[in-house]
């Protein structure tokens, strides 16, 4: 009997070459932004306690009440896929003591992330992020460091139709007296029973409901801005200023909420119109009680999570990446068994110098060879037989215009020559 063929889960992302080296490109180049800012990694598990998540992250926010893969392990403890990165980034700063040291601590991730949403375009059940965190202080300067680094790598991308939303969830001064009035506003609303009760957890996620009937109760609802205490109204007048000086341009959302309840002062998101429902193409803010809500210390933190999924998908509606990303150097196509030797030797050689180069396997004859040599996109390619392991001498072959570059080159100047071109 004949297996049936396996299929990947549901709704994960995957990448396989040839486009794995755009994914690879989008999603280093975030990255270097990160450590060019002063960052540094921070390798954390893909599953954490759950409690980490729900504490976290929150009851009232559909990330923890439905979305999260959660299981039992063997020794009957509950275990959840890591939904987003900065609860569990907080469990190890405080763990380890890092906030004992230098301040701010600041650290970058990337890796896949899980939540059980229904999947479409743009919308995985395993996706991949790369975020920064900045825990420690709370200047305004901070906030927009963090904004910077993610809006320059989008530029850097080549990106120019993304666009930066920016809001204020103020201090809990300013979210109580806000609370209080949006309660009452809320609480004269005809809401279903799951409505109420995920407003009783978090008033503010009604902000956030897709729905036509929710969006048009709540179009007249007091907004956190109007009632920002002077310190957060300071604070981000600052944050927009400084945003100004860096030429970064923005829209105030009073609207806008975060699908996550740790927010409070700057939060902000980046969408891209040609990403159609899922346009989010990272966000993020401060969270000024999530350390102590994780049993830490009371230190403020601001961060991100850019979806590199959905940033490699801007990046190709915008056709901005380079035709050709990061090719190897070298090709060598040998074409008799003598020279198969010869060929794996040398390609050892120009591998230790730092020369990226790759060899045909297999016996396919020349023809099969430069096949191979073609499939690779290398710049450069080389025939060897049993002439040139005579001479000593070969010819390198510029693949992009077929032309012979080198005729009679020793096989010995190659690493010089090549490192020339690198
Ligand atoms: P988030 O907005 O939930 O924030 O996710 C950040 C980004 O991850 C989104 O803007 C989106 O690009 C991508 N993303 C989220 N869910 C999916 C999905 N199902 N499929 C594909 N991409 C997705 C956070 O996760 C926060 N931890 C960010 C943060 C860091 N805030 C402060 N520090």
């Amino acid at each position: 009997m004949k297996l049936s063929k396996f299929q990947a889960p549901k709704g994960v992302s995957e990448y396989f070459p040839p486009s794995s080296i755009q994914f690879e490109y989008v999603r280093d180049l975030l990255l270097q932004k990160a450590k060019n800012a002063g960052y540094s990694l921070i390798e954390l598990p893909v599953f954490e306690e759950t409690e980490v998540f729900t504490r976290g992250v929150g009851e009232s926010t559909d990330v923890v009440s439905k979305e999260m893969y959660t299981f039992e392990d063997r020794g009957g403890r509950s275990i959840t896929l890591r939904p987003e990165g900065t609860a569990g980034v907080m469990r190890a700063v405080i763990e380890h003591n890092l906030d004992k040291g230098q301040l701010p601590v600041k650290l970058f991730y990337s890796g896949a992330f899980f939540r059980a949403e229904r999947p479409q375009a743009g919308r995985y059940r395993q996706f991949y992020q790369v975020g920064i965190e900045a825990i420690g202080y709370d200047d305004p300067e901070i906030d927009v460091e963090v904004i910077a680094v993610a809006e320059n790598a989008f530029r850097e991308l080549g990106l120019k139709q993304f666009t930066l939303n920016i809001t204020s969830l103020g201090d809990s001064k300013s979210r109580e007296a806000h609370r209080k009035d949006l309660v009452k506003f809320i609480s004269n609303l005809n809401l279903d029973e799951a409505t109420a009760q995920r407003a009783r957890l978090n008033p503010l996620r009604l902000f956030d409901d897709k729905r036509e009937e929710i969006k048009s109760l709540m179009s007249d609802a007091p907004l956190l801005m109007d009632y920002l205490s002077d310190e957060s109204a300071n604070h981000f007048n600052k944050v927009k200023s400084l945003l100004d000086s860096l030429n970064i341009s923005y829209q105030v959302n009073p609207r806008m909420v975060r699908g996550l309840d740790y927010y409070t002062g700057t939060t902000f998101e980046f969408d891209h119109p040609l990403l159609g429902a899922q346009s989010g193409i990272g966000g993020g803010g401060r969270y000024d009680g999530l350390m102590g809500s994780l049993g830490g210390s009371d230190l403020s933190g601001i961060g991100f999570g850019l979806g590199v999924d959905r940033v490699l998908m801007a990046c190709n509606a915008e056709k901005c990446l380079p035709t050709v990303i990061d090719p190897i150097n070298l090709f060598i196509a040998p074409i008799t068994q003598a020279a198969k030797s010869f060929s794996f030797k040398l390609i050892s050689e120009l591998r230790n110098s730092g020369i990226r180069c790759d060899m045909a396997y297999g016996d396919r004859g020349l023809k099969g060879a430069m096949k191979a040599a073609d499939k690779s996109g290398a710049i450069f390619a080389l025939v060897i037989g049993d002439d040139e392991i005579t001479t000593g001498k070969c010819e390198i072959k510029e693949m992009s215009s077929g032309n012979i570059i080198s005729s009679k080159l020793d096989v010995s100047d190659l690493i010089s020559k090549l490192g020339n071109s690198n």
